[in-house]
């Protein structure tokens, strides 16, 4: 499909999401923490963009999610809004941002729409959260939940350890996803647990499932962007596909290029701008008057 056609298309809407799950169709969602990133998951017609908190590892360097500013998420959140003209585009809520105070959460997912061009907000936790996604969406701004493995309560959960192991881990899971889905969710990220559990909380609940690490049975899929087409070279989950090598062919691009400027190979004739003949000549005899 061409980026024009794309770019003609109306926007993804809650609703398109919503009717998604009615017709049993598949919802497509990656991560982008910028303009060119977000035109180019646009562009492939992916349903979800998530400027996700994962841009404190994949982007931004830090060892965890958890040093994640508003600010950092507020900047990152604007670019990919630029570069976004159809998919409907979810903004993270970074570690304490939604937490200690019902009314902060409400005012800093407010910032996330208002200043970060986001059509919503996702947050992380089950239904201790409940309160918090009641007030949020209360105040019009749609929320997407997020349980299983929610990695900004690692310290919490004793490292990144796949959930829902257990038939008692699991029927916690439905309860959860349950809770959520009462408070107003419009959608649940299932991170990192068994297919059978991803399946039966998404049988249970009318709002669609968005696995990452969840199996086949969830009503849609995200991924990270850098992790699936291999831009970095962290150890990946075993749950990623890398549908590309990028740091690969980057890299020797790079190394190309450095060669290039070495030998003096580039720039060539065609990367410079031309000067007119009696112009040069003009530099010449300048040169030879000093
Ligand atoms: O921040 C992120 O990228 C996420 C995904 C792992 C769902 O929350």
């Amino acid at each position: 499909m061409s980026y024009n056609k794309i770019m003609n298309e109306k926007r993804v809407t809650i609703l398109d999401i919503q009717k998604k799950k009615e017709m049993g169709e598949p919802i497509s969602m990656v991560t982008a923490y910028d303009f060119p990133t977000a035109q180019l998951v646009d562009a492939a017609g992916i349903d979800m963009i998530l400027v996700g908190d994962s841009l404190g590892m994949v982007v931004l360097g830090y060892d965890s999610t958890v040093p994640v500013t508003m600010e950092e998420m507020l900047h990152h959140c604007r670019a990919a809004a630029r570069g976004t003209k159809r998919a409907f585009l979810v903004g993270d809520m970074p570690f304490m941002s939604y937490q200690a105070d019902v009314a902060e959460a409400v005012r800093n997912a407010g910032r996330l729409m208002k200043e970060g061009g986001a059509d919503c907000v996702k947050l992380e936790g089950g239904r201790e959260r409940s309160k918090t996604i009641a007030a949020i969406v209360d105040a019009g701004i749609p929320v997407q939940g997020h349980i299983g493995l929610t990695p900004q309560s690692t310290a919490k959960l004793g490292g990144y350890r796949v959930q829902g192991k257990t038939a008692a881990a699991v029927s916690k899971l439905v309860d959860d996803a349950l809770a959520l889905q009462d408070a107003g969710c419009f959608s649940i990220v299932l991170e990192a647990m068994p297919e059978a559990a991803a399946s039966r909380v998404t049988e249970r609940l009318d709002i669609p499932t968005i696995g990452i690490g969840a199996g086949g049975g969830c009503d849609g899929q995200v991924l990270v962007f850098h992790d699936m087409l291999g831009i970095h070279d962290m150890r990946l989950p075993r749950f990623v596909k890398q549908y590309s090598n990028l740091r690969e062919t980057i890299i020797e691009a790079l190394e190309i290029y450095n060669q290039e400027v070495k030998s003096r190979a580039f720039p060539a004739e065609e990367h410079t701008y031309p000067m007119k003949p009696e112009e040069e000549a003009l530099l010449l005899d300048d040169e030879e008057q000093h």
